[in-house]
């Protein structure tokens, strides 16, 4: 029935699920096998193998096949794949696990999803990986910080049996394999099949190009957005989803599909373009729109782009006739205002005006709670935006104190609290650094590892409070810069992050010295203490610095009040 569709990459759709007879004897066997948790990266790779998605692979890749994908990104018999598709563990799984062992993958619950027999393990040249398939080794690109910082030293190859298809509870009806796309293609009578690949929301240019991608071509589409990881800090997928809904009515009955890829995409611009084009070859496409900076991370510390613009386009261009999948090569839309609608770029007229917003803009715009254009998005996209960006004086936020004992971080800290609190509208809660001690770091000492352990339980918890919509103020001494760093990575992705910074001079807090604890460790009494005997590293970059020395607490306060009321966390007449 599904013969006319094109062929899937290498000629066969390789779906590795076995039949149930097979399945359970793998089950009953597995009792004596090692078990590996996947990661949420290895999640999506193995859906992937498994339904299909990227035929031709029957499994995570040996050393030999891993090399040559990273040199000449071709598989052992030569055919075309770019990006290495590797199972990574830690050293201690390891050891002790020999090629003819077998493996069972399980998800984060516990259930086995496969069966991995291994052939190789293998410890990679990791920096090399990322030179070879990102082009670059700096972590600032996502793909390279994954792997360089995330990923796992020791790699495992070998062919997988699939036992079952990891569950997904959301939009269920949406995440077709390329089996049931296929099926859907044929039976809708859909031969020629135009992809759009996206991570973030669509709007009205992402619709006009894939309308005139679609006619240009005289083919129907597939919008086919990434649901699986995308790069940190994309409008989360529920969101998306949402948007992608409302904006399926736009497009003329009939004409255009949506259907989620649970992939995790490496941002590796060119190299991916092609990787996508393969895998919805698989899922029965025929074109692939690629854009702008197709699967780009965007630009390094300082501004140096990881890909030129259209990089993606020339490489797909090389490849295109042996891959069997046509590029539909798009330049940058935007909105021309005096014909009321939009163009490539190239296309526009000299001297007449353009019109575009970036994606930080508009997360700017949704930040402040301030108009967004019609020309720019439909009304449902931007309801749905609306609704899980609301402005910033509606969104939780965390004030994280910072600075020695007797700085005056309590002090403050309970005074900003009763101000907020006499404010009302969210609730607020203070995770001053004695009470924490006391209800949830009691086991705990001063040693570094022990004071990051308490700073991360703290963030943790201030990180839930903020996605809640409440407020979390916590007043630790949180000496260390990079556990700081880690909390604000956490917290801001979710809400606010405000640092103060409780700057006031060790001789100042020991001259204080409210709780004689200075004395104490001046004698040698109390070890590592902060300031005295332990270290403490100021931080660069504070929201706010303030040195208690010749001010009230009231004054420190109402200092940060103000900043938050100019950083738009506090609306003019409260939330
Ligand atoms: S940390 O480093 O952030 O985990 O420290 P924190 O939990 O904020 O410390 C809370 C209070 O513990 C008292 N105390 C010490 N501080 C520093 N170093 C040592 N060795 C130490 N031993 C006890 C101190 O009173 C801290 O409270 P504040 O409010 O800062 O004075």
């Amino acid at each position: 029935m599904t013969e006319h569709l094109i062929a899937p990459h290498g000629g066969e759709l390789t779906q590795l699920i076995v039949e149930p007879e097979r399945a359970s004897e793998l089950q009953e066997a597995s009792r004596d096998w090692p078990s590996w948790d996947l990661t949420s990266r290895q999640m999506c790779d193995l859906e992937l193998l498994m339904n299909g998605g990227f035929s031709p692979l029957t499994g995570f890749m040996t050393s030999s096949e891993y090399g040559s994908v990273c040199e000449s990104m071709r598989l052992a018999d030569g055919t075309l794949w770019p990006i290495p598709i590797t199972l990574d563990v830690d050293d201690a799984f390891s050891e002790g696990l020999e090629s003819g062992a077998t493996l069972a993958l399980r998800d984060p619950e516990g259930v086995m999803l496969a069966a991995l027999h291994v052939e190789e393990i293998w410890s990679p040249d990791r920096a090399q990986e990322a030179e070879q398939v990102f082009g670059t080794a700096n972590p600032e690109h996502p793909g390279v910080a994954y792997l360089l910082e995330q990923s796992s030293p020791v790699y495992v190859g070998g062919r997988v049996e699939g036992v079952q298809r990891p569950s997904h509870y959301d939009f269920r009806q949406l995440r077709s394999t390329p089996l049931e796309l296929r099926n859907d293609f044929a039976r809708l009578g859909w031969r020629k099949i135009v992809a759009f690949q996206t991570r973030n929301p669509m709007h009205r240019a992402h619709q006009e190009l894939t309308l005139r991608a679609s006619k240009e071509v005289g083919a129907n589409l597939l919008i086919h957005p990434v649901v699986g990881m995308t790069k940190p800090g994309d409008v989360d997928h529920f969101t998306r989803v949402r948007c992608y809904e409302a904006l399926l009515g736009t497009y003329p009955q009939f004409t255009a599909k949506l259907s989620l890829l649970n992939l995790a995409m490496r941002m590796a611009g060119p190299k991916e373009a092609l990787w996508h084009a393969i895998i919805r070859k698989n899922h029965g496409c025929t074109h692939l729109i690629v854009g702008r900076d197709h699967a780009g991370p965007g630009s390094d510390s300082s501004g140096t782009p990881f890909y030129g613009p259209y990089e993606a386009q020339e490489l797909m261009g090389e490849h295109e006739d042996e891959l069997g999948v046509e590029m539909v090569p798009f330049r940058l839309m935007v909105y021309v205002q005096d014909r009321d609608e939009y163009m490539p770029i190239d296309e526009v007229p000299e001297g007449v005006e353009a019109k575009s917003i970036s994606g930080t803009e508009l997360r700017e715009r949704l930040a402040d709670g301030r108009d967004i254009p019609d020309w720019f998005t439909f009304p449902d996209v931007e309801r749905e935006l609306r609704r899980s960006h609301p402005p910033r004086h509606l969104q939780g936020f965390t004030v994280f104190f910072t600075g020695l004992s007797g700085s005056g971080k309590s002090t403050v800290a309970n005074v900003l609290q009763v101000k907020l609190l006499e404010m009302g509208g969210r609730p607020v809660t203070l995770l001053d650094g004695d009470l924490v001690r006391k209800n949830l770091s009691s086991e705990l000492g001063f040693s570094k590892e022990h004071r990051d352990l308490n700073i991360r339980r703290i963030g943790y918890v201030a990180s839930e409070i903020t996605k809640a919509g409440g407020i979390a103020i916590c007043a630790p001494i949180a000496p260390y810069a990079a556990i700081r760093r880690e909390n604000k990575k956490l917290i801001s992705a979710l809400g606010g992050y405000i640092l103060v910074h409780l700057a006031t001079p060790l001789e100042v807090c020991e001259q204080r010295d409210r709780k004689g604890l200075y004395a104490k460790a001046r004698a040698g009494i109390i070890k590592e203490f902060t300031g005295i005997s332990d270290p403490y590293e100021a931080p660069e970059h504070p929201a706010v610095r303030i040195d208690t020395t010749d001010i009230s607490p009231e004054e420190a306060a109402h200092q940060i009040f103000l900043h938050l009321e100019k950083e738009g966390y506090i609306g003019a007449a409260g939330p």
